[in-house]
């Protein structure tokens, strides 16, 4: 091929592209790259120049240059287009009418939704709120609530240990043993937190969970209070129509104690796979304060008197929404959490 005809090809080349070009400044740059740029076609067959016999090169160089500016002039005829044109096509006063731009907003993870509501609830009658360390010494988790080492009472929670002496707290009660070294009574509180506990995961249970502890003590505290005031937590929490019982049972730092179980929300009591077709879904312990856990902290159990719950922040918010699986508290799945 002449030199000749290698221009003619280009410029062909060039109308080729011209015809079919989009006009948006990133096609344009290609289109310049192509045929200007460094590496482009008009720039390369001018490094070959030398290649034509000294005789032929003015005439050939000629040509050359002036497809090298026929193309540079397009190039720039198209560059101002593009420019006049987006400016028609993005006025600068926006249509006022228009709605205006989306902006994903974030929600209040459930699990916290309803640490929130059950401390509104507890404060509007008096409590105050309180933390505790979720890591922890035997002593504070399990010793000075009565239960020894080696006790039974041991089973009852299945427990990390980081060393022989150190937990991650299986409950948030070690919050009330604080509370107790650090005050004199009387005292009110509520404890809200995470806890621990080494258990299989699965539908209904995960190693990690929240609960929130109570803690009254003063002098001459009854039952029948504890029993007024978690009634007056369930109604205010689930609302007068929904069912609650009170069940005796036992916890080593309580005595009496007893178990506190909502109707199961799931299937209206009628029992299914959810409440192990009982129609009833614990929701909390409780019980007065045994004369063990007074004497550890060095209250005067002839003296002083008191209550303690801890209720299962996770269990009652899948209750409320009618949650299936506490998986779904943890997996940070955003399709569900965009529910709430
Ligand atoms: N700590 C108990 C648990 O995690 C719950 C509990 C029961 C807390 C009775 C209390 C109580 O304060 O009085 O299973």
């Amino acid at each position: 091929m002449s030199y000749q005809d290698k221009v003619d090809k280009i410029r062909q080349d060039f109308q080729a592209r011209i015809n079919s070009l989009k006009l948006t400044d990133s096609s344009l740059e290609e289109l310049r790259v192509e045929f200007l740029g460094r590496r482009g076609k008009i720039t390369h067959l001018i490094s070959k120049i030398n290649e034509v016999s000294s005789k032929d090169r003015p005439v050939f160089g000629q040509l050359i240059n002036q497809l090298k500016q026929e193309v540079n002039d397009k190039y720039l005829e198209l560059k101002t287009r593009i420019s006049t044109l987006t400016g028609e096509e993005v006025p600068t006063i926006s249509d006022p009418y228009l709605p205006g731009d989306y902006f994903p907003v974030g929600s209040i993870h459930p699990v916290e939704q309803t640490t929130q509501e059950i401390k509104r609830i507890f404060a509007s009658i008096g409590f105050s709120i309180a933390y505790g360390p979720e890591i922890d010494d035997d002593y504070h988790n399990f010793e000075a609530l009565n239960i020894p080492r080696h006790h039974p009472a041991r089973d009852m929670q299945d427990t990390y240990y980081i060393s022989d002496d150190i937990v991650l707290r299986t409950h948030t009660s070690n919050t009330q043993v604080y509370l107790m070294e650090q005050q004199k009574p009387p005292l009110r509180y509520i404890v809200p937190g995470r806890v621990y506990r080494n258990e299989a995961i699965s539908r209904k249970s995960y190693n990690l969970f929240h609960q929130i502890e109570g803690l009254y003590v003063d002098r001459n505290v009854s039952f029948a209070e504890l029993k007024g005031v978690l009634e007056y937590f369930v109604t205010q929490f689930f609302g007068k129509e929904e069912k609650a019982r009170f069940r005796p049972s036992f916890f080593p730092f309580t005595e009496p104690s007893a178990e506190v179980d909502m109707s199961c929300l799931f299937c209206g009591g009628k029992g299914c796979s959810t409440c192990g077709n009982s129609g009833w879904l614990e929701i909390l312990g409780c019980g007065m304060v045994d004369p063990a856990v007074f004497e550890m902290v060095g209250y005067d159990p002839e003296v002083w008197t008191g209550y303690a719950f801890g209720m299962g922040v996770d269990r009652l918010t899948m209750l409320k929404y009618k949650i299936e699986d506490i998986r779904l508290l943890y997996n940070g799945d955003i399709r569900f959490l965009r529910q709430f």
